[in-house]
């Protein structure tokens, strides 16, 4: 690549979304097509897909990916990747639909979003998938209990998507081909990735400005997808990025951009996906700190960290960055980790996600150690619930 950027997954960014003029082919053919309506999971990877932010795929996966996936976390030529695409379907729809047609992918409300060459439909392990990619098999694990959920049939084949369904926060929706030239156009080489689904709260500024000491720039890049019903909305994490964008970020070397895939809450399997997802968008590095991804005590605090040694790093190609538990200690009297800090736990500061939703919606503020105060505001003033009589 002549802008020094890593290159994407596989060589070359796979944009499934199709252009103008083929777009008026597709609705005018779609009306004779079949229909799946697709839910909010499937939309979203469906503007992955059409971005090229799941490069190399170029659809919801064939059985041979799928199973090389589940158990191999490769595809089957080869190329790291971690979580199933996948567009399940009934077995009744799966009935009237035959392989090697077309099918037309549809939204709730009954609009085009793609069209798609079902080139296969196959039955899957749902206990395999829960076990292989949560680690897991009980349905208190909300990634778990989504798979167990879906309909039992899976359909394999290219999309060529007509339509996104969702844009909000358009103006920081850039494609891994427009984060791509914000690098460039910056100078920038080596670019580390964050993901988050939580406000950035000062361990978090910590180990991103750790990173970026090193490296040229930072793209701060959370997930705006479906996530679990109690972590904190998109709308109102966005304000938060904002504020702390105003405030202790140097514009010249952070860009903000949302990757609007959902939330699966797979850990050690995530965290590889999130890196490789955040290559497709220009990043040399990622970040992986304590229990990425992680949800409940499913994972070990630095699994995360540890799946990335079964990897040739050069099929992988992004460099993890791993970070340990980060925290304000009240002695060092710095932000400091489990890494640099000789003081014992009762000095840090220390809140869980659990303890802050509930400081919040008692109209409490995370003390400054935790949180900087112009993100505490925008949180207690969205979370405040007034106290029932
Ligand atoms: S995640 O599900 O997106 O991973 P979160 O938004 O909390 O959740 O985390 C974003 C990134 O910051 C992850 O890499 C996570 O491991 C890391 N992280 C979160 N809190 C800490 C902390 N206190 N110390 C070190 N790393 C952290």
């Amino acid at each position: 690549m002549t802008d020094g950027l890593i290159a994407p997954h596989g060589g070359e960014l796979i944009i499934n979304m199709a252009a103008e003029a083929e777009r008026a082919a597709l609705e005018e053919k779609a009306k004779s097509l079949p229909t799946i309506t697709v839910g909010s999971r499937q939309l979203a990877d469906l503007e992955m897909l059409a971005n090229g932010a799941y490069s190399p795929l170029g659809g919801f996966m064939g059985q041979a990916d799928y199973l090389s996936v589940v158990k191999e976390m490769h595809l089957s030529n080869g190329l790291p990747w971690t979580v199933p695409i996948t567009l399940p379907i009934t077995p009744e729809q799966a009935e009237a639909i035959k392989t090697d047609s077309q099918v037309a992918l549809v939204n709730a409300e009954g609009e085009l979003q793609a069209v798609m060459t079902v080139t296969e439909k196959y039955g899957y392990d749902k206990h395999l998938e829960a076990r292989e990619v949560y680690r897991t098999e009980e349905e208190a694990h909300p990634g778990v209990k989504n798979v167990y959920q879906q309909a039992d049939v899976l359909l394999g084949g290219p999309v060529r998507v007509v339509r996104l369904q969702n844009q909000a926060f358009a103006k920081y929706r850039y494609t891994p081909t427009q984060s791509r030239a914000l690098f460039a156009e910056r100078g920038w080489k080596r670019v580390v990735g964050f993901q988050t689904r939580n406000p950035v709260h000062r361990a978090h500024e910590y180990i991103q400005k750790c990173a970026l000491e090193t490296v040229d720039g930072l793209y701060l890049h959370p997930l705006v997808g479906d996530t679990k019903g109690d972590d904190i909305p998109a709308d109102v994490r966005m304000r938060c990025y904002e504020v702390l964008f105003e405030n202790y970020y140097p514009a010249n070397r952070v860009i903000l951009g949302v990757l609007p895939a959902a939330m699966r809450y797979a850990g050690p399997r995530e965290a590889v996906f999130h890196a490789l997802m955040r290559k497709n968008y220009g990043c040399s590095h990622f970040i992986v700190g304590r229990d990425h991804a992680g949800v409940g005590n499913y994972y070990g605090t630095y699994d995360a960290q540890h799946i990335f040694t079964n990897f040739d790093p050069a099929k992988l190609g992004i460099t993890p960055m791993a970070f340990e538990h980060a925290f304000f200690c009240r002695v060092c009297n710095s932000m400091a980790s489990t890494k640099t800090c000789p003081h014992g736990n009762d000095q840090h500061v220390v809140l869980s996600g659990t303890k802050v939703r509930q400081m919040l919606r008692a109209g409490e503020c995370p003390p400054p150690e935790f949180s900087r105060p112009e993100v505490a505001k925008v949180l207690v003033e969205a979370m405040r619930q007034p106290v029932s009589q």
